[in-house]
Parts: structure tokens; C-alpha cells; sequence
């Protein structure tokens, strides 16, 4: 191994013998709390230098070196850290770009040309332009840093000027290495119902690979985000980690690769499976946006970071507040009309939400949608079943007085409909094998622009005849089976990925054209949750799970990156053992919305829903526009609570959970985070059920904020999932 060192370390010095005239060129990415440095090598290519805690003097971000010592005997590896590695380099561990030029050439060397700065919303682009020395070859790489907010956002972008196309077989949207004695990755694995879990593990010597090939349905199996710890397990107050997640709705993969000398490298981008891409001259490819951030305080740091990032400069209406809601899928399924439809929403209102929205089912005709295997396709109203259409619905809306939203799911189809009789050849789907069904549907070709207008005119239409609809649950049931596009026959190649630029297609014309309606991305449970979908999306569904006890897990790991705004709970009647105020607390953690017929729920627990919405608006500004501390892990113990404090830190919210207490257990006694010290807080017990008296033992106490901060409160008992929710109010 060492001869092998030595033998690279001559090449890398050979190379340096003829100084490029940019070598030594510093290019600094810097939030309040981070850099991310880069050099240009005495050979002319780019190098990470640095990646970690911002370095208070710009003499030492210039001083250091661009190859790194790494080797434990004394000899020195001089292999430097390539920001966008290239096949067929030096380098021989996996590179971020993988190209096979006009010639068949499958090497790349990429050179310093130039960088500039460029404002963004929130903070500052860098943008460095790369070319190979042989062929007319460019990769411009990006950078997005957010000071305050400390997260950085980058993605690259290809292109060439070859006389015939050239053939990309990886194109990863970055690559960040770390030099650290211990990495533990924690990933977060799914399946319908089974959301955002977590696990951790070491990595060691070799690859570990999170990646998926369901192309739409894309996220279910695993979610397009991730957790490093540096130096040990991630923890959530203490501990340097890095919490990545890339901006794309279809394949991706995430590399982690630790190589030879104990060094990390992340490269995060579209998953290459099956999409040797050929890239036109003059064509740009466009990588997703991979988005990190690097706590020095844990993932909860971490999650408040990308929590205000999120908030500010990606969610689709961050900043705006979310309307509560009555949906009626777990409560009627397909069997409902007109009549029930309009007594629901006088439920909705009865409960004091501020819509009602209607799922799967109201459409098709020919082959109405009455269960899962026909009608997708077909966007018209069943008339025997609603014979006044969406327009008598608005109406019932309207003299119920609550806002209706609803249901499609618009890039799919059932071969029992009249599109796919129509459209055969707008459908993916293999011309010469047996065709497999997912949920008896078919994905559309989104690669095809024909599908794209159709799929946009599913929306326009409805609001185009109906404008008060305000609202639109827009879901995606099945991955992509029988991958195979009849319209880009001779690019078969890209489907995977032209697919899912056609939907960004749709998405930004609607966006673009109706920029007030709020949605919900839904994919069968949270199978869609990344941040490229959601500037699109004011908030997505984190799962058809609404068992409460699996609930505050998946909420758990969803939170680790999204805000609780960008996240949709709905009491329902999942686990019907437990009550409906431990079913609404758990809820009440996102944003909040109920899919149960009032008539499963007595005096009392309706009283009780009804004032928990009130209090949960109320408590909005913590909940939703807030900060979050997850307090207590149900990973690690028998209970879990979760906080939330307004920006002013005048007002908080308490969640407690007794998921399974043992015997006698010790109760932990929960320390607050993120008050002011100095102020007072008055600690309420809400959410109580009518005629219920508060256990709480400081209840409706005062107490000062470093008090709360660090003896804490009794807010955990013995009884199997239960809740309390407690209120704290600056006085
Ligand atoms: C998916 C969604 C559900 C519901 C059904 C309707 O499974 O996750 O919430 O909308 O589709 O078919």
C-alpha cells in the first residue's frame, strides 16, 4: 500500500512541476458558522481544502494546502480532494462525473477558468467554471451559501461543444470530503406506511450506497436525505454532523465512500441506474440541488437551520399560514355523493377547520373511479354519482362556509379509462412484454410534451370553471413500471430523468399561474418529500400511517428536515384504542388536519377537538413559524416530547408522550430549550378533555426561563400512549 501511496504522490508532484497560472487560487463558501474552501492545485484543478467550523483568520483559509497528508507512517499521499472528481483520473475512488467524450474517450480533467459571485435571495452564488483541457468539455459548479441560516446549496452544470453527443454515465450534483477519525451515517429507510425510520450505522473501508430505481413513486423505499456524524454517533445537542438532502422527485443516489486513507467522500445526485445520458452539444445539463448543513450542536441545530431555510427560501409559501382541514378518505373511501359530501362539510365546519377536502373518487365516467382500478385518467366528474359537478360542491363549500380543496392524481392512469383508450402511446409502458401493474395504474410519459399540456389542463381546468377551489391534494401512487417511453423511442436512456423534468414542467406552469393555491404532495403516504417538489408545495403528506404511536416516529424523522409546516397530520381512526386526544396532540405537532366522521366521536371528544384547533391556532406562531426542539427521542426511551418556541420566545408549546412506560421506570424530567433565560413563562396544561382535571404538577406555575431550561418539568407518567400538551407563556 505504501509503494502505491508513493507512486501516486509522484504523479500529483510531476503534475504540480508546471504551475498553473490561477495555482493557489482560494475560492471561499462561507455561512456565519461555516466554510467550505476550495484551491486551485499547482495543477490547475479545483481541490477542497476545507470543510468545517468557519475559520476565523483568512490567512489560514488561504494557507492551506490542496493535497492532503493522510498517510500514518510519515509518508505523505499528496492525492488532493478534487471538488468535482472526473472518471478516469488519479484520483481511482468514485468521481462525481462520469463522461465518455465524442471519441470514445472516457477520461475528463477539469481546469480552473474562472469564478464569480453573484447575489441570491438570502445570500451569496458562487460559481465556478471548469473546462477539460482536450476537449471543449465545461462543468460550472454552484454555490449558494445562507449566512444566517448557515446552509449551503450547490449543483452543477454540463455541457460541451463536441461534434457528437457525448454520453454522461454518472453526474452527481457535488462532492464534499471529510478527514475525520469516525463517520456514523443515519439513514432513513420507508415503505407505504412506514415512513422516515431511522437507523445508524459506521461506516468502514468501502461504499455504502443509499439509492432508488422507483422512478416516480420514488421516495418509498428510502428518502432523499441523510445524516453523517463526525467523530461519532449523531446526537442531538452535541457533535458535529452533516445533514445533506437533494432537491429531486425521482432516482437519486447518495455514495459515501471511505477510502484508503480513512477519508470520507459524499456524493449525492440523480441515481445514474439505467440513464447513460446523451448530452447534445450546447445542451445544458442541469444537476438537482443537493442542500447541506453542518451543525457543531447536533441535528437538532442542524434541523432549526433547514427548518428557517426552508421556511424563507424554499417551501412553496413558506412564510404564509396553512389552512386547517376536514378530509373524508379514511372516513368514506370511494362510497359518498353529493348529500354526504355536503353534510361533511358542514362537519368541517362544525369542527372548526377552515377546509374540506375531497379524495380519491368523484371522477370518470365511462369507467367511474368507484375503487382503485378504474378511472385515474379521466378528470371529469361522475355525474350520477355528483350530478352537479365540482360547481355544486363549491357551493355546499361555501354555505357551509369552509374552503373546499381536492384530489388528483394527475400523472397517472388506469388502462380502464377512456385517456388510455384515447392515448395508448402516452403511457409508459413496455411494447413487447407483459405489462406489471402497480395499484392497477400506469405512470403517463412526462417526458412527452403532449402529456405535460394534458397534465397542466387537469389543474387549470378545474379551476379555470371552478376558481374558488382552494386547494389541490395532488398524489402519486405507483413507481414506474415497465420502463419504456413511446414517445423519446430512440432515448430510452433518459427517461428516467426527462420524466421527471417534465413534471417540474407542469408544476412551475401552474405555479406560475396560479401562485396563491396551496397543495399537498401525497405519495401514497410520504413517498415524495424533497426539496425541489416542494417549491411547488406548501406542504406534503407524511404518511397514510396515522396510528399515533407510529406517527411520533415518523414525525420524528421527517422533522430531522422539514418544518412542521411543510408537514401534514390527520387524526383518523388508526389505532382506535387510543384516544382522540392522544391521536389530535400527536397531530397537532404538524399541520394539523382530521379525516374521521364526526360521528365516531362522542360530546366530549368533539368538545375537545374543537378546542384543541382553536388552541392549536393559536399556538401557531411556535408550531408552524417557530423553533423546534425535539426534547426527548421515542428511539431512545419509553416516552417522547418535542417542543416549539415562537421567534420572540414569548410563546411555547410542550408535547409529552407516554408511548410504553415500564413498571415503575424512572420518569425523566424534561428540560426546555430555546426560552429566554431571563424572562418568566407561565406553564399551562391544554388540551384537556372536557371534565378532566390537570395532573400536571406545575400547573399554571410560573417559573423563570433558565429555570425551565435546566431543572425542567414533570410532564411524563405510567399509562400507555398518552399525552400532555403544555403551554408556556411569557408573562
Ligand atoms: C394514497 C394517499 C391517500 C389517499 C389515497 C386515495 O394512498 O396516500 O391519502 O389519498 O391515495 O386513493
Amino acid at each position: 500500500m505504501k509503494r502505491v501511496l508513493s507512486i501516486l504522490s509522484a504523479t500529483a508532484i510531476a503534475t504540480a512541476a508546471f504551475a498553473h497560472p490561477e495555482a493557489g487560487k482560494i475560492i471561499r463558501i462561507s455561512t456565519d458558522n461555516t466554510d467550505l474552501i476550495l484551491k486551485v492545485g499547482d495543477n490547475g484543478r479545483l481541490y477542497q481544502t476545507y470543510l468545517g467550523p468557519k475559520l476565523l483568520n483568512a490567512d489560514d483559509a488561504a494557507g492551506l494546502g490542496w493535497a492532503q497528508y493522510a498517510a500514518s507512517d510519515g509518508s505523505v499521499s499528496k492525492r488532493g480532494w478534487e471538488a468535482y472528481s472526473t472518471s478516469g483520473n488519479e484520483d481511482f475512488f468514485e468521481p462525481a462525473l462520469g463522461v465518455t467524450h465524442a471519441d470514445g474517450n472516457p477520461t475528463t480533467y477539469l481546469y480552473y477558468v474562472d469564478s464569480s459571485e453573484t447575489p441570491a435571495e438570502g445570500g451569496v452564488q458562487t460559481n465556478i467554471r471548469l473546462r477539460d483541457d482536450k476537449y471543449p468539455f465545461d462543468v460550472t459548479l454552484h454555490y449558494v451559501a445562507y449566512p444566517k441560516e448557515n446552509v449551503i446549496k450547490t449543483w452543477s452544470e454540463i455541457k460541451h461543444q463536441e461534434k457528437k453527443p457525448v454520453t454522461l454515465s454518472s453526474f452527481a450534483s457535488a462532492m464534499l470530503y471529510f478527514n475525520e477519525m469516525s463517520y456514523y451515517l443515519t439513514e432513513f429507510s420507508s415503505d407505504w406506511a412506514k415512513e422516515a425510520q431511522m437507523s445508524s450505522q459506521q461506516l468502514q473501508f468501502g461504499k455504502k450506497v443509499i439509492d432508488t430505481k422507483l422512478g416516480s413513486r420514488a421516495a418509498m423505499h428510502t428518502h432523499p436525505f441523510f445524516e453523517i456524524g463526525l467523530n461519532g454517533p449523531v446526537k442531538e445537542n452535541s457533535g458535529e454532523v452533516l445533514m445533506g438532502t437533494l432537491g429531486w422527485t425521482g432516482n437519486f443516489r447518495f455514495t459515501f465512500e471511505v477510502d484508503n486513507v480513512g477519508n470520507l467522500r459524499v456524493i449525492p445526485g440523480i441515481n445514474p441506474y439505467a440513464s447513460n445520458y446523451e448530452l447534445k452539444a450546447d445542451e445544458v445539463f442541469t444537476t438537482p440541488e443537493f442542500i447541506f448543513t453542518l451543525s457543531y450542536d447536533g441535528s437538532g441545530q442542524g434541523s432549526r437551520n433547514l427548518h428557517d431555510w426552508a421556511r424563507k427560501y424554499s417551501l412553496k409559501d413558506g412564510d404564509g399560514s396553512r389552512l386547517t382541514l376536514l378530509n373524508n378518505w379514511e372516513n368514506t373511501a370511494f362510497d359518498f355523493d353529493q348529500d354526504i359530501l355536503a353534510e361533511l362539510m358542514k362537519e368541517a365546519k362544525h369542527l372548526g377547520v377552515d377546509m374540506f377536502l375531497l379524495d380519491d373518487g368523484w371522477f370518470g365516467n365511462k369507467y367511474p373511479r368507484k375503487d382503485d382500478h378504474a378511472g385515474l385518467g379521466d378528470w371529469e366528474v361522475t355525474h350520477d354519482k355528483l350530478p352537479g359537478g365540482i360547481a355544486a360542491l363549491v357551493k355546499s363549500a361555501n354555505d357551509a362556509d369552509v374552503k373546499f380543496g381536492i384530489w388528483i392524481e394527475p400523472e397517472m392512469v388506469n388502462p380502464k379509462s377512456e385517456l388510455y383508450e384515447k392515448h395508448p402511446d402516452w403511457v409508459i409502458e413496455q411494447p413487447n412484454r407483459d405489462t406489471y401493474y402497480y395499484r392497477n395504474q400506469l405512470v403517463l410519459d412526462m417526458s412527452n410534451p403532449k402529456v405535460q399540456d394534458y397534465v397542466f389542463d387537469v389543474v387549470d381546468n378545474i379551476l379555470t370553471e371552478n376558481p374558488e377551489v382552494a386547494y389541490f391534494k395532488w398524489d402519486c401512487n405507483s413507481p414506474i413500471t415497465n420502463i419504456y417511453s413511446p414517445y423519446n423511442k430512440d432515448k430510452q436512456g433518459q427517461l428516467y430523468i426527462d420524466h421527471v423534468r417534465g413534471i417540474y414542467n407542469v408544476l412551475k406552469r401552474i405555479k406560475a399561474k396560479y401562485p396563491d393555491v396551496p397543495m399537498m404532495l401525497c405519495s401514497g403516504g410520504g413517498a415524495r418529500c424533497d426539496y425541489e417538489a416542494l417549491k411547488y408545495f406548501t406542504e406534503f403528506w407524511c404518511s397514510d400511517n396515522t396510528d399515533p404511536v407510529e406517527r411520533v416516529y415518523i414525525q420524528w424523522g421527517f422533522s430531522q428536515f422539514f418544518p412542521a409546516k411543510a408537514m401534514a397530520a390527520h387524526v383518523t381512526s388508526w389505532n382506535k384504542n387510543t384516544s382522540v386526544k392522544f391521536r389530535t396532540d400527536v397531530a397537532s405537532m404538524c399541520k394539523l388536519g382530521f379525516d374521521i366522521g364526526l360521528k365516531e366521536l362522542n360530546a366530549d371528544e368533539l368538545a375537545y377537538c374543537q378546542q384543541a384547533i382553536a388552541n392549536w391556532k393559536h399556538l401557531e406562531p411556535a408550531i408552524m413559524d417557530g423553533e423546534q426542539y425535539r426534547l426527548v427521542s421515542p428511539y431512545e426511551s419509553n416516552h417522547a416530547a418535542v417542543e416549539y418556541v415562537d421567534k420572540s420566545k414569548n410563546m411555547g408549546v410542550l408535547f409529552a408522550y407516554n408511548l410504553s412506560p415500564r413498571y415503575k421506570e424512572k420518569l425523566q424530567r424534561v428540560k426546555l430549550q430555546g426560552l429566554d433565560p431571563s424572562k418568566k413563562y407561565r406553564v399551562t396544561e391544554i388540551n384537556l378533555m372536557p371534565g378532566t382535571k390537570s395532573k400536571f404538577a406545575q400547573n399554571n406555575k410560573i417559573f423563570s426561563g433558565d429555570y425551565l431550561m435546566k431543572v425542567g418539568l414533570d410532564v411524563f407518567s405510567f399509562a400507555h400512549n398518552t399525552s400532555m400538551v403544555v403551554e408556556i407563556s411569557a408573562q
